[in-house]
């Protein structure tokens, strides 16, 4: 078990504070209320790295006057990065949403878009579900590596082009906990 002695030992530097992601999570509600005013939505986030994201995004939802009229949360868990820094290029579904989002308005959630196809993957899945109408929400993005054009209808922050850790963004399952998004010290990484 990683003590917190080692975590701080390994972060380079805060790239967003705590404070900071939760204005850009307030400010994605507010656009998110805006675009569904009384009408019913289905959140999914997308797992493991949506965690925070999803869970903050719903409760601030919750708060909006004339938001939506209610609100499921959902999840999927997919994965193409596995214990690495770099994607394999190959989207995995670990776990599939556990309600019908045909003919629901959905919104996506993600933590971070970087090369695109796991973004990609889940839109043409829920498009081929006839869901009402299907939009994505991404707290950070990550723009610099593109392998697909994707569209992205709610950002919340522009991330740097690094590596990132924390707001449930991980490097091999750890740090995924930390309230902000930081720079990794490059000796933390156990690969090159
Ligand atoms: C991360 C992140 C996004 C995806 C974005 O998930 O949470 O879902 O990568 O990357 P892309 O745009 O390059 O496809 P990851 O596969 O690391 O799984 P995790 O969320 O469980 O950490």
């Amino acid at each position: 078990m990683k003590t917190r002695e080692s975590y701080d030992g390994a972060i380079e530097r805060t790239l967003f504070t705590a404070k900071e992601i939760d204005a850009a999570v307030q400010r994605l509600a507010n656009q998110i209320a805006e675009d569904h005013c009384r009408q019913p939505l289905t959140l999914v986030g997308v797992l493991k790295g949506a965690l925070y994201v999803v869970t903050d995004l719903a409760r601030a939802l919750a708060a909006i006057p004339d938001g939506p009229s209610e609100i499921i949360v959902d999840y999927i868990c997919v994965s193409s990065y596995g214990n690495s820094a770099r994607s394999s290029g190959e989207v995995r579904m670990l776990k599939d949403v556990s309600e019908p989002i045909t003919g629901r308005n959905v919104v996506i959630v993600e933590d971070i878009v970087d090369n695109g196809l796991t973004l990609q993957y889940l839109r043409s899945l829920f498009e081929e579900r006839r869901p009402a109408s299907l939009r994505a929400c991404v707290l950070f993005d990550k723009p610099y590596h593109r392998r697909v054009e994707v569209p992205v209808d709610y950002v919340g922050l522009q991330s740097p082009d690094q590596f990132v850790v924390g707001y449930g963004l991980d490097y091999q399952e750890l740090f995924r906990n930390l309230p902000y998004l930081a720079q990794l010290r490059p000796a933390a990484f156990k690969e090159g």
